[in-house]
């Protein structure tokens, strides 16, 4: 059987288009927190895609959306895809959202084409992959993956101290937390269409990579409390400034992980709350969020270590009381054997070259990588530039991928069982 999908590379573009119309943010900025009014528009307008596209609609008790392609053994376990579509303040239009769209095209260009799925193909539109609101980055998928307790999801609670309950019952999520994660089993394989957010891909001009691993991330608060007062009487030798401890920890943080002794180690403190934050006030309390990743994880778990001690250091130093709170510490993932078959075949018929490569940022499938084979594609993105307005992936980059991505759901959705696929049983180029 010969499988011909037929992207629609302009619908994509204007369906890209359509959704960052959704955004707390003027454009090029896109803004898109977790049930905001423009998250909950953009529910709204991929849903009706979804329906458009004669898929089933569901969602689950925390709003991720699953729109499935009944296949002809709708008993088995199913093919997923997806991506997520929420956006860190002032992030680009493509991150999450092209695996996405791509996703919803990949289906229906197989549909234009005539072919018909054996397994179910199934979107799956995860609910906050950023960790915005809620301090933790993967919401959705984590809970999908029983990574998440309901327990601890009823304990999450946003910057003004509203809880995850309060606001999803809000949206309309009101089904039981309990119900959210996935059996074992429930996919028979996951594939996520993505940008690549870094700079390799354009630079050795490869149109697609093919994503072996996921880098392990982690998390950390650092909650610091010294002694505020009158900027111009407090003298010297009685401060107890805590944005100057914050300053030294920052610091810190930076040089553990250059001093890691290999490049693939990354640490970033990209929050910082100043409390009272007044030119004239002395800083009593400070806020801090950590970001350490690499992708091995014993290395990574030293820099985690170096910068908690770093942090007693300062603080018994200054005179500063404190609190560390490890937001999240996960493994790293690896790729699904058959997924990456699959991904290599279809580039193989596509005529597309490929690159096998890591991801150093985190995505969905690191979730989904512990309850399903799992594999990433990425696409190049200008400059490696994301997280930034001016992020940008070019209209055939992205259809390409779509193409390579509906082959790829297609072959997953043929394959009998997990060993099947490896005969390539039906998918043969003329
Ligand atoms: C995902 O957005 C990440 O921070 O890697
Ligand atoms: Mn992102
Ligand atoms: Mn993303």
């Amino acid at each position: 059987m010969i499988v011909r999908p037929l992207v629609d590379q302009e619908r994509i573009i204007r369906e890209l288009e359509a959704l960052a119309e959704f955004s707390d943010t003027p454009k090029p900025a896109i803004t898109r927190i977790l049930y905001t009014k423009p998250d909950l528009e953009a529910r709204a307008y991929l849903k009706g895609l979804c329906q458009e596209a004669g898929l089933n609609l569901r969602e689950d008790g925390l709003g991720n959306i699953f729109a499935r392609w009944e296949g002809s053994a709708p008993e088995l376990p199913a093919v997923g895809t997806g991506s997520h579509f929420d956006a860190i303040p002032y992030a680009g239009m493509y991150d999450g959202t092209v695996g996405v769209l791509g996703g919803l095209e990949a289906i229906r260009s197989l549909q234009r084409s005539g072919f018909k799925p054996y397994r179910s193909i199934e979107l799956l539109i995860f609910t906050a992959e950023e960790p915005t609101r809620f301090g933790i980055g993967c919401l959705g998928s984590r809970t999908l993956a029983g990574v998440l307790s309901p327990d601890s999801l009823r304990q999450l609670k946003d910057q003004e101290g509203r809880t995850l309950e309060e606001v999803r019952w809000e949206a309309g999520y009101m089904g039981p937390l309990e119900d959210v994660r996935l059996p074992q089993g429930y996919y028979s394989a996951f594939v996520e269409l993505h940008i690549e957010q870094g700079p390799l891909l354009e630079q050795e001009q490869v149109p697609l990579g093919i994503v072996t691993a996921i880098a392990a991330p982690a998390a950390l608060r650092v909650e610091l409390e010294g002694v505020g007062g009158h900027a111009g009487t407090m003298l010297m030798p009685d401060r107890r400034d805590a944005l100057c401890a914050a300053a030294e920890i920052i610091l810190g943080v930076e040089a553990f992980a250059k001093n890691s002794g290999s490049i693939n180690t990354v640490a970033t403190t990209g929050f910082c709350e100043v409390y009272p934050n007044a030119v004239n006030s002395v800083p009593s309390r400070v806020k801090l969020e950590i970001d350490i990743r690499d992708v091995e994880q014993s290395r990574r778990d030293q820099v985690i270590r170096n910068v908690i001690q770093g942090v007693e250091q300062v603080c018994t130093r200054r005179e500063i009381k404190y609190s560390v709170d490890i937001i999240n510490v996960d493994p790293p993932a690896k790729a699904g054997s058959e997924v990456l078959k699959a991904l290599v075949a279809s580039c193989g018929e596509a005529g597309v070259k490929f690159k096998l490569m890591v991801s150093r940022a985190y995505h969905d499938s690191l979730f989904m990588a512990r309850i399903a084979p799992t594999a990433m594609l990425f696409i190049p993105c200008r400059g490696g530039v994301s997280h930034r307005p001016d992020e940008y992936a070019s209209p055939e980059d992205i259809a390409r991928g779509t193409y390579v991505l509906a082959l790829t759901l297609a072959k997953l959705s043929l394959a009998e069982d997990k060993t099947a696929s490896k005969e390539d049983p039906v998918l043969v180029d003329d």
